[in-house]
């Protein structure tokens, strides 16, 4: 039907007739002419209807936005003063010299230039948003991230393996999706919240090295970078430890950086232990490009008399830490108390500060609610330990360390970009040495990763020592402030696994039920393996510049986890019901509970 994509047609096609297909992006009457920017994929196109084609003119005067059409063309060079060469095909224009209106279109619910549309609406109308260019755009950048990422893959000797999506639970700390099934009444698959398992027990199946690029399901609480439903570029290899497996992965990244962005990423990533990146940043997935750090005064402040620092100064459970922002003194009360209800988000109680108008001044110099708490000393050393300056403020965290280091670890990044500290380009880091359990709410011993993941120890005995203590051999990658993967070298031996089941509270009985076959299946000749999995939603976010995960998914679902375009999720007929065996509990008993 086409002979050249519309976005394609240039100088070279110089008085040669094309045969083109597109949507009206824009159609202008300019007294006795009428101009049409055609579109497709590849861009826009001006073509020209004049007068004297009497029926083609006719019909052009017919279409409207979004209008798909065929037509045939002469192309000519733009007259000068009308060349646009912002666009590819801005240099010429094409005489139209037949037309066919392919098909007519409503009245579009919203203008495809209009950057302000609400969400709800652009994904009613998805089909409509995707023929943005920017949407374009990210699909097209999607596609080429995948094949880059098959083709480095494939060249590394692994194998593309698919796995059920009809499973049991896996354990990635989410809630599952249940599909009831029908040939066994009363019980439920789980979609996958990974192919944790499964890449496993392609490991011992021998296959060696696994990919694939899969999604995955997880019913959690949505935020702008998770989805119910996303896609995870999934690795698994055997006999390889978690050096080679960075190794590889991390090359993987430089490789598609270059070849999609050129942009040249670190070599090596850098590598910051969790416990540091805790430490400095109060947080496993620090953003490097901002050049603000938490700085501890555990010791300074255990003998002050200001019991809101001297408290968590004294507990085990407690850490109080300062955010030293340089040149901060013109930050006003208004957003100080701004901040204060910013961290409050995380739990936090309070957010003392001390603006610092001269330094050489003393304690004449400083401007504080809480400097009178503060002796001489304690306010040299904090001064001296942060290397403050005239002009600077510092901000206080204090209380639970979780709590300290979730908002001032928020904070940091809020400050960062309110004031514009944010470095340009990109910040890749690998989070090593995780902790292998930490305790829940409840006091009881969970998995930082997941309870596949191997411990530092090399017996499982060794396990019960001093379990908080205990380092994996965990390994998160990190960029620009974004858990971009994790993965581990994983148990590939009955007893530690069972001995980390049972240190979870998994008891043998709750194991057999829920992993029973893997744990036979690590008696049957395991190999070590160790593996890790990327979002490839969040890359592709990063690499395009884009804020959401869901722009740079073709149909997302919305905060709530609904499809506006499907209206899904949805009720089903009483006969679907009663086919699975299933009953809907009446609105008045869901209250109750
Ligand atoms: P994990 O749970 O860390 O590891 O997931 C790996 C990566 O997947 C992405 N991700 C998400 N992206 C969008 N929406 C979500 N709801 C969402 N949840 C996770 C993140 C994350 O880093 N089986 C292990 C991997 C392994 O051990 O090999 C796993 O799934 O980018
Ligand atoms: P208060 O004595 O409670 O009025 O607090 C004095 C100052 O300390 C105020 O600026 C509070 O915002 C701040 N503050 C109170 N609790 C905390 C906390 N847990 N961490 C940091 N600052 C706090």
């Amino acid at each position: 039907m086409r002979s050249h994509y519309c976005g394609q047609v240039t100088e070279t096609q110089l008085d040669q007739e094309v045969s083109l297909c597109g949507w009206v992006n824009r159609r202008r009457d300019h007294g006795g002419v009428i101009f049409i920017d055609l579109r497709d994929r590849e861009g826009l196109v001006q073509v020209v209807f004049d007068p004297d084609r009497a029926d083609v003119f006719a019909t052009a005067e017919r279409v409207r936005n979004e209008y798909v059409l065929k037509l045939k063309g002469r192309v000519r060079s733009r007259p000068e003063g009308t060349i646009n060469d912002q666009l590819t095909t801005g240099r010429i224009e094409v005489l139209g010299l037949e037309l066919e209106v392919l098909n007519a279109a409503e009245t579009p619910p919203f203008q495809l230039d209009d950057d302000d549309v609400n969400e709800d609406i652009r994904l009613r109308y998805r089909y409509i948003d995707l023929r943005r260019d920017a949407m374009q755009q990210r699909m097209r950048m999607r596609s080429q991230v995948t094949r880059l990422m098959r083709n480095y893959l494939d060249d590394q000797g692994f194998w593309d393996i698919e796995t059920p999506m009809l499973t049991k639970a896996t354990p990635e700390g989410a809630r599952d999706y249940l599909v009831p099934s029908r040939t066994h009444p009363g019980s439920f698959f789980a979609l996958p919240q990974s192919p944790q398992l499964f890449k496993q027990l392609l490991m011992m199946s021998g296959m060696d090295r696994y990919y694939q690029i899969v999604r995955c399901f997880r019913d959690e609480d949505l935020r702008a970078d998770r989805q119910p439903e996303f896609t995870q570029l999934d690795i698994e290899t055997t006999f390889l430890d978690e050096h080679e497996v960075m190794r590889i992965t991390e090359t993987m990244m430089r490789d598609l950086f270059r070849q999609v962005l050129d942009v040249e990423l670190a070599n090596p990533f850098p590598t910051m232990s969790y416990a540091e990146a805790m430490e400095r940043y109060g947080s496993d997935k620090p953003d490097l490009r901002i050049d603000l750090e938490l700085v501890d005064l555990g010791t300074e402040m255990k003998d002050v008399e200001f019991k809101v620092f001297s408290g968590p100064a004294n507990d085990p459970d407690g850490r109080i830490v300062v955010l030293r922002v340089p040149g901060g003194t013109d930050i006003s009360r208004k957003e100080i108390d701004g901040y204060t209800d910013y961290v409050a988000r995380y739990g936090a109680k309070g957010l003392a500060w001390i603006k610092v108008n001269d330094v050489a001044a003393g304690r004449e110099g400083l401007q504080s609610p809480i400097i009178k708490f503060l002796p001489d000393d304690v306010l040299d050393a904090i001064i001296k330990k942060t290397g403050t300056q005239t002009g600077d403020i510092l901000f206080f965290g204090a209380g639970n360390a979780r709590v300290v280091n979730e908002s001032i670890g928020a904070l940091r990044i809020r400050v960062g970009h309110d004031r514009g500290l944010v470095s340009e380009g990109w910040a890749p880091l690998w989070v090593v040495d995780f902790p292998m359990f930490e305790k829940d709410g409840k006091g009881e011993w969970t998995s930082l990763h997941h309870p596949f993941t191997a411990p530092s120890a090399d017996k499982a005995a060794d396990l019960k020592t001093d379990p908080g203590k205990l380092l994996s051999r965990a390994y998160d990658m990190v960029l620009n402030g974004t858990e971009l993967g994790g993965g581990s070298v994983r148990i590939h031996k009955t007893d530690m696994q069972q001995a980390v089941f049972e240190l979870l509270g998994i008891g043998e009985d709750e194991a057999e039920d829920k992993f029973g076959f893997l744990l036979t299946a690590l008696k049957y000749g395991c190999p070590p393996h160790a593996g890790i999995a990327f979002g490839l939603d969040r890359l592709i976010m990063l690499m395009s510049g884009a804020s959401s995960i869901r722009d740079v998914m073709a149909f997302p679902k919305t905060q709530t986890a609904a499809c506006p375009l499907t209206s899904a999720p949805a009720e089903v007929s009483a006969a679907q019901l009663k086919e699975l065996n299933l009953r809907l509990r009446k609105t008045e008993e869901k209250v109750k509970d």
